[in-house]
């Protein structure tokens, strides 16, 4: 099934306390690995998951500017962390804490990406919620062109008004 014909629904996953959903890509964003509760989570079957873009689990509320950020750091051989909402198989959602990080060969040279999920701070949803959605109604109001423009001043005002680094606002959101 393709990721645009499933429609949303408001049915939540919640991830447990002692889960980690890991996954890896190649270079591409091509899923090379997924363990058993990314198979659970997304409700795909692996071989639907394996040689598919990551883009599959894509949730249609996410801001793209999220994304390109993590691009960003991985381009620079940096590591993430990041609030996800992601889409299963059957149209629901579950939220994520997600780490980000290149995986690297004994020569030095980049060879993919790995990630891991674990369970997001319930008390942090909320608030990232209600971030990421004036972030996405920015990109939508802006049009294709501009929109990663939009959304990012959204986030560099909060950083900003909160005097914190993206990273420091993250440790912030996941301890409170
Ligand atoms: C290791 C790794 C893990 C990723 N995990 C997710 C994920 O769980 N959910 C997601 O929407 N995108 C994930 N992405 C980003 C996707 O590759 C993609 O950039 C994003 O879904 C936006 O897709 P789009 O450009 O088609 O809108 C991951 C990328 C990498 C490299």
């Amino acid at each position: 099934m393709k990721r645009k014909n499933i429609i949303p629904t408001d049915k939540e996953r919640f991830m447990r306390e002692n889960d980690f959903i890991v996954s890896k890509t190649d270079l591409t964003g091509r899923i090379t690995y997924g363990n058993e509760i990314f198979i659970e989570f997304s409700g795909y079957e692996e071989h639907e998951l394996l040689g598919a873009q990551h883009n599959i689990v894509r949730h249609p509320d996410m801001p793209r500017v999220v994304f390109k950020l993590l691009w960003d750091y991985l381009a620079e051989d940096k590591e993430i962390f990041a609030y996800v909402k992601n889409m299963s198989k059957d149209g629901g959602f579950y939220w994520v804490f997600t780490h980000v990080a290149p995986i690297f060969n004994k020569n030095k040279e980049k060879i993919g990406y790995t990630s891991v999920r674990r369970m997001p701070n319930p008390k942090a949803v909320p608030i990232v919620t209600d971030v990421y959605k004036s972030m996405l109604e920015a990109e939508k109001k802006a049009g294709a062109k501009d929109a990663m423009a939009a959304s990012g001043a959204i986030l560099g005002q909060l950083l900003q008004d909160k005097g914190v680094t993206y990273e420091q606002l993250i440790n912030v959101l996941q301890s409170l």
